[in-house]
């Protein structure tokens, strides 16, 4: 069994091993934001299981996976378990994996690029950088079951640091509010990082004040993580990437429309 990072959507970015493992999977579980161009690389004829959730229903239980997880390995085949980004990074590879452990299922981790990694460089983010950020902290701004946030705010209020949030769209105003009564600048430079590395990539140059009303000016909307730090400013010199089509590298300034 093999638990394997897809990393962010591009599958150029998957790692060789990934790419092997792949092709030599006879079956493979795969989950939502795996993109149709890593799924293409799966040999013809071999079983995609889709165990995808979408936000607000669940497609397959985390229980019916780990058990499907270990069903499969059991009948001896050669099972690729695909996740986006990293397995181990608000993924549930780590339970997936304590669930084979305890069930005698040999397995290995393959890494993948996390999104907060990929979409930093995508959109000319460092995620640090000397002077400006000494610290990086990856949050996830969603809590199981619409659980209200529990954050350290005190922490992540760090002028030197880079917060990256996943998932947190839904709960992005909490953070705003969070984050400046912890002490935050409202003029703090963020990007909101849509579909990262795709064609369909887009990033917005915003602040820790507007960065709600810019998420509604552009309709960002999931897949995206949201990066506040001082970096965040320097995509507007260091965005590169180009998706297919786009006149201009993928930077929206500001609540500016996109033309
Ligand atoms: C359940 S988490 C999975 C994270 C994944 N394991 C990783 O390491 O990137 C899903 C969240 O990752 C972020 N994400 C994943 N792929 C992304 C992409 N291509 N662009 C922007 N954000 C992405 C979004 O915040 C999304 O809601």
């Amino acid at each position: 069994m093999y638990l394997v990072g897809a990393g962010p959507g591009d599958p150029e970015l998957l790692t060789i091993k990934a790419g092997r493992l792949l092709q030599q999977a006879d079956v493979v579980v795969y989950d939502r934001l795996i993109s149709q161009d890593v799924l293409g690389l799966v040999a013809p004829g071999v079983s995609k299981i889709f165990v995808g959730k979408a936000p607000g229903h669940h497609h397959a239980s985390q229980e019916s996976i780990n058990k499907m997880l270990v069903r499969l390995a059991r009948a001896g085949h050669q099972v690729v378990r695909l996740k986006g980004g990293d397995p181990f990074v608000f993924g549930r590879g780590g339970e997936e994996a304590l669930y084979l452990v305890r069930h005698a299922v040999d397995f290995e981790v393959v890494p993948g690029i996390t999104a907060a990694l990929a979409c930093g460089a995508y959109a000319g983010i460092p995620l640090t950088h000397r002077g400006l950020s000494r610290h990086l902290h990856l949050v996830a701004g969603h809590c199981r079951g619409d659980i209200p946030l529990d954050l350290d705010w005190e922490a992540l209020a760090d002028p030197d640091a880079t917060v990256v949030f996943y998932m947190a769209l839904t709960n992005l105003d909490e953070v705003r509010k969070q984050l400046l009564t912890a002490g935050l600048a409202g003029d703090l430079p963020v990007a909101l990082v849509e579909s990262g590395t795709t064609n369909h990539q887009r990033c917005v140059n915003t602040t820790l004040d507007d960065m709600l009303v810019a998420v509604r000016e552009h309709r960002i909307g999931s897949p995206a993580v949201v990066i506040i730090g001082r970096v965040a400013a320097l995509a507007r010199e260091l965005a590169w990437f180009t998706p297919d089509g786009a006149p201009q590298p993928a930077l929206l300034d500001d609540v500016s429309s996109y033309a």
